[in-house]
């Protein structure tokens, strides 16, 4: 890459790749939604699908599965390490890559099926991100993805964040990213496919994470919750504000806390690449 089209957000996804590395912990419980999200998509077998953002490979493992051609790719190589290893357990074969939404390694019109699970949204240039997305796919295939809401639980932890949270270093002249959970808003997601798409269907579910308390569930997720983990370590000598930030996040939590158990609503997009 030359200076005059180096990536302006290189530092910021340096940054992310460091963060998500804690994430396996939690793949335990996006592997229920992984399946909610390959059933919506119609995955079936013999199809090549493409994972963005793969995490541990809970969707790549699920579709690989029902018998698809899977490849999964992610900023992170801890957590790709830990994909390999569970397509391993699982005795399914999937080429899994460390890489960027932004800059995706496939050659156009690769895959039948390109999904993303909680994944692309935190590319930092949604635009970005929808071209590379729909150039590996190819015409008249589905492009499916999981993302959060941001007037519900986990969009409004995103908003709790980054109010404590410095802006990222970026040079000169470059926009700060905008909030993931607009990934969550339809009318949103409507005008960042456009015209490339047709059949644009979405879909409510839910994620289950059991937990004893609220307290339970926010201690835990300050170690495994990329973002979350940082604030915390970042507010190690600020205690006045680190314990405001604590009574916020176990209020939410305490409003989608029930049977023991955090109700964490997403939604789920599908469309048609024309
Ligand atoms: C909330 S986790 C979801 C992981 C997985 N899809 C799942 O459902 O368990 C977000 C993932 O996005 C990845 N990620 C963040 N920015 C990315 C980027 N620019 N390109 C590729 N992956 C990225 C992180 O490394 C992390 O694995």
């Amino acid at each position: 890459m030359t200076a005059a089209n180096a990536d302006p957000f290189a530092e910021f996804k340096a940054a992310q790749r460091e963060l998500w590395a804690l994430f396996a912990p939690v793949e335990i419980f996006t592997a229920a939604p992984a399946a909610r999200l390959v059933r919506f998509a119609g995955i079936q077998s013999g199809q090549r699908v493409l994972d963005v953002a793969c995490g541990t490979g809970v969707v790549a493992v699920t579709a690989a599965r029902r018998g698809a051609r899977v490849s999964g790719l992610d900023l992170s190589p801890a957590l790709i390490e830990r994909a390999r290893k569970n397509a391993g357990t699982a005795g399914v074969e999937i080429d899994f890559t460390e890489g960027d939404v932004e800059a995706l390694p496939y050659p156009d019109a690769s895959f039948d099926v390109v999904l993303s699970q909680f994944g692309h949204m935190f590319g930092p240039r949604p635009a970005v991100a929808v071209q590379e997305l729909l150039r590996v796919l190819k015409r008249g295939c589905r492009i499916a993805f999981s993302t959060w809401p941001p007037e519900l639980f986990v969009g409004r932890n995103f908003a709790l964040i980054a109010r404590h949270m410095p802006s990222p270093t970026l040079p000169p002249g470059v926009d700060p990213p905008p909030s993931p959970a607009l990934w969550g808003d339809p009318n949103v997601i409507r005008e960042r496919l456009g015209a490339a798409v047709s059949n644009v269907l979405f879909e409510r579910d839910t994620m289950i994470v059991p937990a004893l308390s609220p307290q339970h569930f926010r201690m835990a997720n300050e170690k495994v919750i990329g973002p979350l983990a940082k604030l915390v370590a970042l507010l190690a000598n600020d205690p006045a504000t680190l314990a405001d930030l604590r009574t916020d996040y176990e209020a939410m939590i305490a409003e989608v806390f029930e049977d023991n158990a955090v109700h964490q609503h997403f939604l789920m997009t599908r469309a048609t690449k024309i």
